[in-house]
């Protein structure tokens, strides 16, 4: 046996009997399990050699990704750069912002106008022509891995698009390719599913099922009705998308971002969310991964609450993802700024450093999708508020109606839910959008400020903070979306404008938006990188500084003693503390005394024993 077959094998030995047992389980089929594991082995003989050497690297060093020197930033090819090559071009941009994780937002072919901004893919083995190809792909993680970059790649698992092969056989009626998503002849069992299973657009695309005029038959489509979900009780399908999984990390891809993964198994009479048999998929996946190319990562969608998210880091002996999105975090830390109480993200942060340090969670502020207030509402009922009515304060509060410095659109705002969702930049939910527009240098000023406070609030937690493209430079909502009329009806486009390289020239220009945003985090994020406090490792609790609108983040470590304090008010505020000794202001390097600090309007302060 050669070295490399070696290698394999004693992997394959270490995961087949649990990988055999879950796959039985599930399928009870030893002929489509012996085909997976001979597949698995051609993808493992197909993968670069230096990609091997990456793998055996990372094996032993299973928690490189847990450094806190991780930055990263999420972005739309042709938005940032046109095409795959260009991407590759501005890494060194994305070097001086200290990013060394992409994640490229979906690429693989997919319908113009039937695309969910890439999200319904017609081919899992080819990119959009005009974004690029293949061998431009992984000629992009070879120009990332030699920068010490990685690269993260959306893996749309639940569905397919209505002009995938299989979806397009199966509309003619071939029953075998019927048999890889879910068909009806009537709505007797749609209209029973539609009875337990909530809605993911509710106005953009209600329903779960899309009639098929031409096929006459009812597809199941939880998404939009191009997007049909795929049908994981069928063995073939698991094998297959498991092929597509290991030929897109074969093209040199570090992070697999599973998306939508709590929808992927489905049951009659249940709500089709985060089923016992979604953590068996993910399971075997990231043994198969384990198993072919054990230096890549799964990163979890799963937009839900705490109790609903960590299920999926699954044990420690028996692991599903490496990472899941802070989601949770992202929008209480919003339902603050709106509120000036912080009071709720208080006790969401108590929750989250109470759990494993071994969970790496990422952080972010934006993403590309809307802001779903999933938020702690026995909590908030507790303090007098209400659902439906924070809502709405919401959704007024950044839409600007109240009069409100933010500005945005509502999404699928559901008439019958009153259950809107917010989408906006970062900047423009900060004010920045709206300083500008009434020529107010004082409002510009601190808008800026609360821009910085918040992302200074992301990097202070532990787990890898994610950017999203164009936040460094405090990009604001672009509006242009509405005369297209394919983007139109989506109003996450307001906060998918093209990168403007203009402004961005203006970087290193501290008198400027660009300049004060992007050289105040690039303090930011290179204290993080060099102060150890920052470590995964390191404690983190609340700290009580007896003002509702100031929330106090403490970590410790060897001895080290880190203070992170964050004004949520538009009002200057005492953080009332006092703590002996002698302490450093990380930015600005002054020494501090911490008794009693006085905390300017949305300003926030670093602070580090001597
Ligand atoms: C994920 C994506 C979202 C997309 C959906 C359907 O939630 O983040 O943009 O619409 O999946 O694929």
């Amino acid at each position: 046996m050669s070295k490399a077959d070696e290698i394999f094998q004693r992997r394959m030995n270490r995961h087949h009997d649990e990988l055999r047992w879950l796959y039985m389980e599930l399928y009870q089929n030893g002929d489509m399990f012996a085909e997976l594991c001979e597949t698995m082995h051609e993808y493992y003989k197909k993968r670069r050699q230096q990609l091997k050497n990456r793998d055996e690297r990372r094996e032993e060093n299973p928690g490189w990704f847990k450094k806190n020197d991780m930055l990263g930033m999420m972005m739309y090819i042709d938005n940032f750069a046109g095409n795959l090559n260009g991407v590759k071009e501005k890494l060194p941009y994305l070097r001086s912002a200290n990013v060394n994780c992409i994640h490229l937002m979906p690429f693989l072919d997919s319908p113009k106008g039937r695309s969910d901004g890439g999200y319904a893919v017609a081919d899992f083995r080819r990119v959009k022509p005009e974004l690029g190809t293949m061998e431009d792909l992984a000629d992009l993680a070879d120009a990332c891995h030699k920068k010490d970059m990685n690269l993260c790649m959306d893996f749309v698992m639940n569905h397919t698009s209505e002009d995938h092969d299989w979806a397009v056989r199966a509309r003619q009626g071939d029953g075998e390719y019927m048999s890889r998503y879910f068909f009806y002849d009537n709505y007797d069992i749609p209209g029973k599913y539609e009875e337990t299973v909530p809605q993911v657009f509710p106005t953009t695309a209600p329903g779960n099922f899309t009639w098929l005029p031409d096929a006459g038959r009812y597809v199941l489509t939880t998404f939009y009705p191009y997007q049909w979900d795929l049908n994981y009780k069928n063995s073939r399908v698991f094998n297959e998308m498991m092929y597509n999984f290991l030929f897109l990390a074969n093209q040199g891809i570090d992070i697999i971002r599973i998306d939508a993964v709590p929808y992927i198994w489905k049951e009659l009479g249940t709500s089709c969310r985060n089923l016992p048999k979604v953590h068996t998929i993910v399971r075997m996946m990231r043994m198969i991964g384990e198993i072919v190319c054990p230096s890549v990562l799964l990163l979890g969608e799963v937009v839900m609450e705490p109790e609903k998210v960590v299920p999926y880091f699954g044990t420690v002996e028996k692991p599903e993802c490496h990472m899941l999105y802070n989601v949770t975090t992202m929008a209480t830390t919003w339902n603050c700024v709106a509120t000036r109480d912080i009071r709720l993200l208080k006790k969401q942060m108590d929750i989250v450093n109470a759990l494993p340090k071994e969970y790496t969670f990422l952080n972010y502020l934006r993403c590309h999708d809307d802001i779903g207030w999933g938020l702690d509402y026995p909590t908030l009922q507790q303090w007098g508020m209400q659902e439906v009515p924070h809502k709405r304060f919401l959704n007024d509060y950044f839409t600007g109606r109240t009069g409100s410095v933010s500005r945005g659109e509502l999404y699928n705002d559901d008439p019958v839910t009153q259950d809107a969702r917010f989408c906006g930049t970062t900047a423009s939910m900060c004010g920045v959008e709206s300083a500008l527009d009434v020529h107010d240098p004082a409002r510009l000023e601190e808008a800026v400020r609360m821009d910085l406070m918040l992302h200074a609030y992301m990097l202070t937690q532990s787990g890898i903070p994610m950017l999203y493209s164009g936040d460094e430079i405090g990009q604001l909502n672009d509006y242009s979306y509405k005369e297209d009329p394919d983007k139109a009806p989506d109003s996450r486009y307001v906060h998918r404008g093209a990168f403007c390289w203009e402004l961005a020239e203006n970087r290193g220009d501290t008198d400027s938006v660009q300049g004060r945003i992007f050289q105040g985090l690039n303090k930011l994020e290179k204290i993080r990188k060099r102060e150890k406090i920052f470590e995964a490792s390191a404690d983190t609790y609340t700290y009580d500084v007896h003002d509702d609108s100031i929330l106090c983040i403490m970590r410790e470590k060897d001895g080290e003693k880190f203070f992170g304090i964050f004004n949520f008010s538009d009002q200057e505020r005492t953080a009332w503390m006092q703590e002996d000794g002698a302490f450093v202001n990380l930015l600005t390097g002054e020494e501090i005394v911490v008794k009693d600090i006085l905390m300017p309007a949305h300003d926030f302060c670093w602070i580090k024993n001597m």
